[in-house]
């Protein structure tokens, strides 16, 4: 597996995988790699030729007083873990943006609600940093976790707005065995936090049932928020049952989408349920 540092070198493998006639899937992360990255890792080999692995912690997409410092980066590990799942090569640029960067890509709408509205800029970030990533790596496929449902969104929307010739993946939310979904930021959980945590997918898949059975938002809200209580040092960020495409104000038939981020201690956690009619 090579190991890319730089910009150049990266569009050179490329662009001779590309004269071989070879396919490449890519799956971009800020590394503190998990069984979550691993599956996309693992979806991506199965469905192209090569397979490129992106590991940058990407400043723009963090707001002051994020955890930007303390966000986990165990290069080596991540490395040895890409090179296990026979990733070819892995893009961890030094410096990815020039001082004097001015460019952003603003994914109107579908930013702005759930995280978007705690987060100012977050998704700018995300939308810029992925398509500098896509410019670099020019993938066939890109795979994304729906963990981060909302990011999913704005980046099939971003690709489809700027014509950009990549598929979008969007592959399931691998969970633990309690069911809390993985994430980097579970590093962070205390032990005692770490057992309370897997109530917050209880907390989406309870509002789910309510919304079944056509008890409405408002029951499945409380339904939800009931549980979460259960979760001794938490604070719900927010609780929001929004339509899964627009991630506007959902049909009263449904389908619904159920996401919440939860501040568990200090670390926020997020987690969502697609729930059918
Ligand atoms: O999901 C992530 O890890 C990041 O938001 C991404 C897509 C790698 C962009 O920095």
């Amino acid at each position: 597996m090579k190991i890319l540092r730089a910009v150049e070198p990266m569009r050179e493998a490329v662009r001779m995988w590309r004269r071989q006639g070879k396919t490449v899937g890519f799956v971009p992360t800020m590394g503190a790699l998990h069984e979550g990255h691993l599956s996309l890792i693992h979806r991506a080999r199965v469905e192209n030729d090569r397979v490129v692995v992106s590991v940058f912690v990407n400043p723009t997409q963090f707001g002051p007083g994020e955890d930007l410092t303390r966000y986990p980066r165990p290069f080596r590990r991540d490395a040895a873990l890409c090179r296990r799942a026979g990733v070819e090569a892995l893009f961890a640029p030094r410096s990815f943006y020039p001082l004097d960067y001015q460019t952003w890509v603003t994914v109107e709408t579908l930013s702005q609600p759930l995280c978007g509205r705690f987060r100012p800029g977050h998704f700018r970030g995300v939308a810029t940093v992925v398509l500098k990533l896509f410019n670099v790596v020019q993938p066939d496929r890109a795979y994304f976790g729906q963990k981060d449902y909302q990011q999913w969104r704005v980046i099939e929307r971003l690709v489809r707005d700027l014509d950009v010739p990549v598929t979008v993946v969007g592959c399931p939310t691998v969970r633990d065995k309690a069911g809390l979904a993985l994430s980097s930021r579970n590093a962070y959980l205390s032990a005692e936090e770490r057992t309370a945590a897997p109530l917050l997918a209880r907390s989406l898949r309870d509002a789910g049932q309510v919304l079944k059975s056509g008890q409405g938002v408002a029951a499945a809200r409380r339904a939800a928020r009931a549980v979460l209580g259960r979760i001794g040092n938490a604070r719900v960020q927010y609780l929001d049952v929004v339509d899964p495409f627009t991630l506007a104000d959902p049909r009263p038939d449904g389908p619904w989408l159920v996401a919440a981020a939860v501040y568990v201690g200090r670390t926020r956690l997020i987690d969502n349920r697609w729930v059918k009619p």
